[in-house]
């Protein structure tokens, strides 16, 4: 059965789907984790892949960028190849100045600046959260990450925005999402968890902050690429523990 966006089967994909937002990103994930992964579609180069780790079915898939595309593979995930859970595993901006370049944020839930939830239910401010049981899974799957270089972990809100490059360009107003507790922002999550609402499905972001936006010169920013790997690693990690809960 092929959709407009994806060339697969309904067993093709696992129940689990980790959603990296880069389709390559997504082939890396697959060849890291599952020995086994085949790739099961790649309409548009959304590459998407499904094998095994420790013998537990396990799909990786491309989400492209923004939360229109988000929610297309995630609608179709969810109502016709039969999946019960999404981890976003992707990169954020750091608006908190608590969150370091590097650091791994839990989002439990997601603001955004767009309308796309709204249009679900008129009238109503939907509020975008996070499935609390893969939040559980991840945060307790923290302690189990070696402590060598092990990222430095946040659970919190997120902020998903529209914009990428014409950002609101007033730091008043990204401090002020930080005094409100929000600790990063990026262009998907809000609309992943709203679309796993709409089906009675579970979906949970993972996110490493790849760039500091209240506070450009962190130091931090210096991680040799080394590091940036295994931050990276261990947020994957995270999701993996997630998807098998
Ligand atoms: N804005 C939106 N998305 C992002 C950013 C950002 O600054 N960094 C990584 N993803």
């Amino acid at each position: 059965m092929a959709t407009p966006h994806i060339a697969a089967e309904p067993g093709d994909f696992a129940s689990a789907v980790l959603m990296p937002g880069d389709p390559k990103r997504a082939e890396r994930i697959a060849t890291l984790l599952m020995p086994d992964a085949r790739l099961v579609t790649d309409v548009r180069g959304m590459l998407g892949f499904t094998g095994t780790v420790d013998g537990r079915p396990l799909s990786v898939l491309g989400s492209g960028m923004g939360q229109p595309s988000i929610t297309i593979y995630a609608t179709e995930l969810f109502s016709l190849f039969g999946v019960q859970r999404i981890i976003r595993v992707g990169t954020c901006g750091a608006i908190s100045p608590r969150v370091r370049i590097g650091d791994v944020i839990i989002a439990n839930g997601a603001h955004t600046t767009s309308n796309i939830n709204q249009l679900r239910l008129p009238g109503l401010n939907f509020s975008s959260v996070a499935d609390f049981g893969l939040t559980r899974a991840a945060v307790d799957a923290v302690s189990s990450l070696s402590r060598q270089d092990a990222p430095q972990v946040h659970v919190g809100m997120v902020v998903s925005d529209d914009h990428f490059y014409l950002a609101n360009p007033d730091p008043r107003w990204w401090a002020k999402l930080a005094r409100y507790g929000v600790l990063g922002v990026e262009m998907e999550a809000a609309a992943l968890f709203a679309t796993a609402n709409e089906f009675g499905k579970q979906a949970l972001a993972v996110l490493t902050a790849s760039d500091q936006l209240v506070d450009p010169i962190d130091p931090s920013s210096r991680m040799s690429p080394e590091q940036r790997e295994t931050r990276f690693a261990g947020a994957l990690r995270l999701a993996v523990a997630a998807a098998f809960s």
